[in-house]
């Protein structure tokens, strides 16, 4: 918690003086900030996202602002039915303007790499628990450094029910991801006299 709400205001400060630098234009040079500690600089060593799916980056068909409405798509099977609480669309998450990024509900744009902030603006009990290591993960290393996996390590955000993790390789960096549930369901078992 106190980690977050200090990283945050780094990050804000350090964001305000550098647009007043900018105004300010050429000297007398604004007093530099102090660097923030190397381990504020991003709030969570984690892993990369696990897309396995090669449609990463989105912006490779994603030129245009998307298509704000909410409709039966003629593409994305692999992530639909969503099967994620009531009324949940696409862009609850992903934004219709840069669709390489993720937004929180004020607008503000989040990467991939930090999608637990997302998770985090409804599930605020687990995003606390995981902050602290309670819930998920947290591989410690020799010298103190902890990687977090992130949510979707564990959790597909289509259809978050945990089902089990399994190891894939991503752009050649081993990573970890929810095993993908069958959309279709079982075939019926055999009946006797189906089976000669
Ligand atoms: C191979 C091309 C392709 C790639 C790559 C791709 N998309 Fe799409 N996406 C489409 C098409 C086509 C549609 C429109 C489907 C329709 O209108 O029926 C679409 C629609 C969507 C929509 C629905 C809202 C809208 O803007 O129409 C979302 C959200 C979306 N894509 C997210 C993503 C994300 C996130 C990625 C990257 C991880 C991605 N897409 C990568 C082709 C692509
Ligand atoms: C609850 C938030 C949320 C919703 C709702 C959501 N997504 Fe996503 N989506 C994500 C996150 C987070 C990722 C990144 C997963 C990762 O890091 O591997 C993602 C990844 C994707 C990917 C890339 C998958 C991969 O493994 O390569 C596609 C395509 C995509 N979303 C399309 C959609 C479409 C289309 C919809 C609506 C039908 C949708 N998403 C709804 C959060 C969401
Ligand atoms: C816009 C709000 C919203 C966002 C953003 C969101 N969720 Fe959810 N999520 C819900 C709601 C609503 C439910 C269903 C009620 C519940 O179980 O709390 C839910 C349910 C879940 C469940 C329980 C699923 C089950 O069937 O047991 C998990 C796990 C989950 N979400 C993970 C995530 C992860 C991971 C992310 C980020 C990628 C995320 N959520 C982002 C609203 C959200
Ligand atoms: C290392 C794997 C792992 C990570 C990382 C992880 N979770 Fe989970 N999560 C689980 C497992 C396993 C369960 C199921 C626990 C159970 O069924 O008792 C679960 C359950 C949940 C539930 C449903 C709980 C309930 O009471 O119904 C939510 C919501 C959730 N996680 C959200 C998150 C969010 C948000 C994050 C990131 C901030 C996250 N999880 C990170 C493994 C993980």
């Amino acid at each position: 918690m106190t980690m977050h709400w200090r990283g945050m205001l780094a990050a804000t400060t350090v964001a305000s003086l550098c647009a007043w630098t900018a105004a300010a234009a050429a000297p007398p040079r604004a007093p530099q900030p102090k660097a923030p500690p190397p381990e504020e600089k991003k709030e969570f060593d984690t892993p990369a996202p696990p897309f396995a799916l090669g449609l990463f980056p989105c912006t490779a068909c994603h030129t245009e602002p998307g298509n704000p409405q909410r409709r039966e798509l003629g593409f994305h099977d692999e992530v639909l039915p969503l099967r994620h609480g009531p009324n949940r669309w696409c862009l609850d998450c992903h934004d219709l303007k840069d669709r390489d990024m993720l937004h929180l509900t004020d607008g503000e744009l989040v990467p991939f790499g930090e999608s637990y902030r997302l998770c985090g603006q409804c599930h605020g009990d687990k995003y606390r628990d995981w902050k602290v290591g309670v819930h998920g993960k947290r591989i410690g290393y020799w010298n103190g450094k902890k990687t977090y996996f992130l949510c979707v390590n564990c959790h597909n955000p289509h259809a978050p029910r945990f089902t089990g993790v399994e190891t894939v390789v991503v752009d050649g960096v081993p990573t970890q991801r929810p095993i993908p549930e069958p959309t279709r369901p079982e075939p019926r078992p055999l009946r006797p006299q189906e089976i000669r």
